[in-house]
């Protein structure tokens, strides 16, 4: 998987990650470290964070980590973080957009902001990290943003005048809510690369296979941890691959020269570019979403420029760096047979 050429791309790179306090996240971060990366975890947990940092130094003692504080469940928090990030790292060449998580309950739970928890958590925290952080990103050019989705997506996309569940006729469920947030992952990515990518940072995003990890287990009453899931578990497990085989279309996406400039992309879990669903492709729901989601965040819609960048742009116009126009056509990639095939096991 680590071929010398993906080694030589992210070595000594500043990698900024969050969820790598567990399951994907956690094999994304020990390989991206073992490949040179100089990693920053992003987690809200400093102590596992800390954790993390003690398991990757077993394993590759010279990795450069640093840990910094952020709660996707909190704007406040996802802004000091940037903040933070912005005053201490003269470059972030990748950011992993890998955490997530599924909300057990019948009612939709709300953040500290008023939003549904999948929604802002999954979905529009990363969204503001990627805003806050566009002008550190595009002064790392060449920079990639990885996201990881969900083939769940696919069933998600309900509209979003209803993003908090709030009318009657759009029923809440935990999975609906879920893939709604998912939809609203893979909905956002296509929007921002055509942004960002004008300015040499890509953005792609992927469904990561269905997963041994804790996403599982943290969502559900401990009666269930205890006794429903051992029993339920071998019959799942073949179904369910390992964090390393699921960090595998992250990783790819982090650091082949295949996709050197290639954005807007939305992979399988081996990395091979699919199309997401036909919703998530309409470009006009892609920027209206966006729209949306930059008033929900209180971020500008204008990609925001370094100084320095801004001034060289705005007195000469180099050809190609100047953003998409909005009817730009989202390119579509092939679905693949296997990719097709019905699931045993929910997409999550
Ligand atoms: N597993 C699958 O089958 C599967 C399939 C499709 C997509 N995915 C996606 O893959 C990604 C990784 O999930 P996983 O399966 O590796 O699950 P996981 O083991 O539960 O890891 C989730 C990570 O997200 C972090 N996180 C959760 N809420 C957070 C918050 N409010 N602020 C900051 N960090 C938070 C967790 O931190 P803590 O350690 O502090 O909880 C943990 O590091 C998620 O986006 C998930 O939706 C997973």
């Amino acid at each position: 998987m680590e071929s010398k050429r993906s080694v030589s791309f992210v070595h000594g790179k500043n990698a900024l990650i969050t969820g790598a306090t567990s399951g994907i996240g956690l094999q994304m971060a020990i390989s991206l470290a073992a490949m040179g990366a100089n990693l920053i975890i992003a987690a809200r947990s400093i102590s596992k964070a800390d954790d993390v940092v003690k398991t990757i130094h077993k394993s590759c003692p010279m990795a450069t980590i640093s840990v910094v504080r952020l709660d996707l469940n909190s704007f406040s928090s996802v802004r000091e973080a940037a903040r933070h990030i912005k005053a201490t790292f003269s470059a972030v060449h990748l950011l992993v957009a890998n955490a997530g998580l599924m909300v057990m309950g019948s009612k939709p739970q709300l953040t500290q902001d008023k939003f549904e928890m999948h929604f802002q958590c999954n979905y529009l925290s990363h969204f503001l990290l990627i805003r806050e952080l566009e002008g550190l990103l595009i002064a790392s050019a060449p920079a990639r943003v990885v996201i990881t989705a969900s083939r769940i997506h696919s069933s998600g996309h309900i509209g979003f005048e209803d993003y908090n569940f709030t009318k009657p006729e759009t029923k809440y469920g935990m999975m609906r809510a879920y893939a709604h947030s998912k939809f609203a992952v893979v909905l956002a990515t296509y929007e921002l690369n055509r942004r960002l990518s004008p300015h040499g940072v890509t953005v792609n995003c992927c469904h990561p296979g269905i997963i041994r990890s804790n996403i599982f287990t943290e969502f559900v009453p401990a009666w269930v941890a205890c006794w429903l899931w051992p029993m339920a578990y071998p019959f799942m497990a073949p179904w369910m691959k390992t964090t390393k085989r699921g960090a595998k279309a992250s990783l790819r996406l982090a650091t082949s020269p295949e996709f050197e400039g290639r954005g807007g992309i939305y992979t399988d879990s081996s990395g091979d570019p699919v199309a997401s669903s036909a919703p998530s492709r309409e470009v006009k729901r892609q920027q209206d979403f966006y729209a949306l989601s930059c008033l929900l965040t209180g971020t500008p819609e204008a990609t925001q420029l370094p100084p320095s960048a801004a001034a060289t742009a705005a007195a000469d116009p180099a050809p190609g760096t100047a953003p998409l126009p909005p009817s730009a056509p989202v390119p579509e990639a092939p679905v693949p047979a296997t990719d097709a095939a019905p699931l045993l096991v929910a997409p999550l």
